[in-house]
């Protein structure tokens, strides 16, 4: 069996293969979610002044003092004081700590701030994670992704950095140094959110870190433990969805090499192009399992791609069918269609671009992931839905060596920011953090699934996804998930009347 390398995601994960891919369709037809904050979208948010949409002067080097970190760039923001109870109230000021993307597409999958602001009376700021979006320094995307020169300036430690400065600097701007922060972020900017609350203490009073793998570096997590959690996700469903899936592979594999067999497989998925590999075949159907496991939500979603609620389900049900027989490739089809064509507004699919999103955040979270961000994740066990695969620390070191010429600091989170013996080390040091984790997401791998101390807390829905508790609320929304955001709202009120009463 040949290695599959992933680089990684988080949100953002990505199967090998460097996507030089270009935008199949406007951004904004995936920004679409249920309720008020609708598809066309991001646009339509400005109008309704759901956020205005600042620049900070930001520093580009928080490091050193070289000349060259005196340089700067414009920070984008974004901020709601629709609800605000004001600074002489010292309401309180809750940040979203962006994450590997445009800014304005997590305040899409961020619903849950906007839903309990007015509650809290809180301000909402959504800051954008430098490099991406808006937020790029040295004049431009082209500029500042040509080489390790430009690219340097991007680590975790900048980025929390970033966040410090621009908070302190908006609080003094609005005489509101009195007010709390909490932060808030998922995935990615979830381990930002956490980081943030254990590094920088005096500017914020709590962090919700949703779905956030910080356990995921090392060797604190098995490589196993990602491809397992989604194979647990499908055979949960029925064991015939696994085995059909599971065998897949090879039956692909087998077909590409007879005769005729890349035809077949092409009419079979529907294929745009003509002699696709059965590689990039391979890569297209892994990235649908991964993203739909990840994105298991209960309810109707426009995460990375428009979903039915429960699309793993929805998916098994389609292997499962009886309509197609033993027809292996029309099973498969009839799955992966779900993930990729639920609109029914796709012609024809084309491998090598799995997902528009995917493409946006290209060579930076490559860079992210090929310098600190190392998350041996990916592999594959013997029982796994996917073929079984190592995790190879050489290969994606030569990877990287080939992509940007640098060599990866698989150590430097760990020695950053910990992560080794979590509780032992956090029960007396730090407080306030909730790390919610939904037990389908494979993510939840990596993520503290225990409470460490009173105030460093765990919360576990085995029915959850990706950071599902920070989506907008719907009426469709199950008990447990009520009871994870009203778990979470009890225990933000209970830092922000700690801080008032002191
Ligand atoms: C605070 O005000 C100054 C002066 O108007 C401005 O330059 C700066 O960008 C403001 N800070 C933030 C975070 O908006
Ligand atoms: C991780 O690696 C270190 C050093 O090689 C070793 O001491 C430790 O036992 C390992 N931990 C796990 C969980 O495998
Ligand atoms: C199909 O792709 C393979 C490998 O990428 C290549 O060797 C072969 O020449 C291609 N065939 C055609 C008809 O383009
Ligand atoms: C997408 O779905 C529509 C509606 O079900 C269908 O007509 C179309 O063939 C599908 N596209 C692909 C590529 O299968
Ligand atoms: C890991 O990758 C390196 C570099 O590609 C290769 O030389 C080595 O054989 C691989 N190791 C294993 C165990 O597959
Ligand atoms: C952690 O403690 C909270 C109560 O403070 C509780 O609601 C939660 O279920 C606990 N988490 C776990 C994983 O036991």
């Amino acid at each position: 069996m040949k290695t599959r390398i992933i680089l990684l995601f988080f949100f953002f994960y990505f199967a090998f293969s460097f996507a030089k891919t270009t935008p199949t369709f406007p951004f904004s037809t995936i920004i679409n979610r249920p309720n008020g904050l609708s598809a066309s979208s991001a646009k339509a948010a400005d109008n309704h002044k759901l956020y205005d949409t600042k620049y900070f002067t930001q520093i580009l080097d928080h490091f050193t003092f070289t000349p060259q970190s005196y340089h700067t760039f414009q920070q984008r923001y974004l901020i709601n004081d629709r609800y605000w109870g004001g600074a002489k109230n010292m309401a309180p000021i809750f940040v979203y700590m962006g994450n590997e993307g445009d800014i304005e597409w997590f305040t899409q999958n961020t619903g849950f701030m906007f839903d309990i602001a007015p509650h809290f009376n809180a301000l909402l700021v959504f800051i954008e994670h430098r490099f991406y979006g808006k937020s790029v320094p040295f004049g431009g995307e082209k500029e500042a992704k040509s080489s390790s020169k430009t690219l340097g300036y991007l680590s975790s430690t900048q980025v929390l950095a970033d966040y410090a400065t621009l908070i302190i600097d908006l609080k003094k701007n609005l005489t509101a140094t009195d007010s709390p922060v909490v932060v808030f972020g998922g995935s990615y900017g979830g381990m930002l959110a956490a980081w943030f609350r254990l590094k920088y203490p005096h500017v914020t009073i709590g962090a919700l870190a949703s779905s956030a793998p910080i356990l995921y570096f090392e060797n604190i997590t098995s490589p196993y433990a990602f491809s397992d959690v989604i194979t647990q996700d499908f055979r949960s469903e029925s064991e015939n969805c696994y085995k059909v899936i599971k065998s897949s592979w090879q039956f692909i594999e087998d077909t590409a090499k007879q005769a005729g067999g890349p035809e077949i497989l092409e009419k079979s998925f529907r294929i745009c192009k003509n002699n696709i590999s059965a590689d990039s075949l391979e890569n297209w159907l892994y990235t649908a399992y991964a993203y739909t496991a990840m994105t298991d939500y209960p309810t109707a979603a426009n995460f990375l791609n428009p979903l039915p609620p429960y699309p793993v389900k929805q998916m098994c049900k389609a292997i499962d069918d009886p309509r197609h027989g033993s027809d292996i490739l029309e099973k498969l089809y009839a799955a992966v269609n779900i993930f990729y064509n639920y609109t029914g507004e796709v012609n024809c699919f084309d491998p090598e671009k799995p997902l528009e999103v995917l493409s946006r955040i290209g060579v930076q979270w490559r860079w992210q992931t090929c310098t600190e961000i190392i998350i041996p994740v990916g592999a594959s066990s013997k029982d796994s839905i996917f073929p079984a695969s190592e995790w190879n620390y050489s290969e994606n070191a030569k990877f990287c060596k080939n992509a940007f010429n640098i060599e990866p600091r698989p150590n430097w989170i760990t020695t950053e920011f910990g992560a080794h013996n979590i509780k032992r080390v956090l029960k007396r040091f730090g407080s306030n953090i909730i790390f919610f984790n939904g037990l389908r997401d494979p993510w939840s791998s990596g993520g503290v699934l225990e409470n460490i101390s009173k105030s460093i807390v765990a919360i576990v829905a085995k029915e959850g996804a990706h950071h599902v508790d920070l989506r907008f609320s719907t009426k469709e929304d199950p008990k447990w998930l009520k009871d994870v955001r009203r778990k979470e709202v009890k225990i933000i009120h209970k830092w922000i009347s700690q801080y008032y009463h002191k």
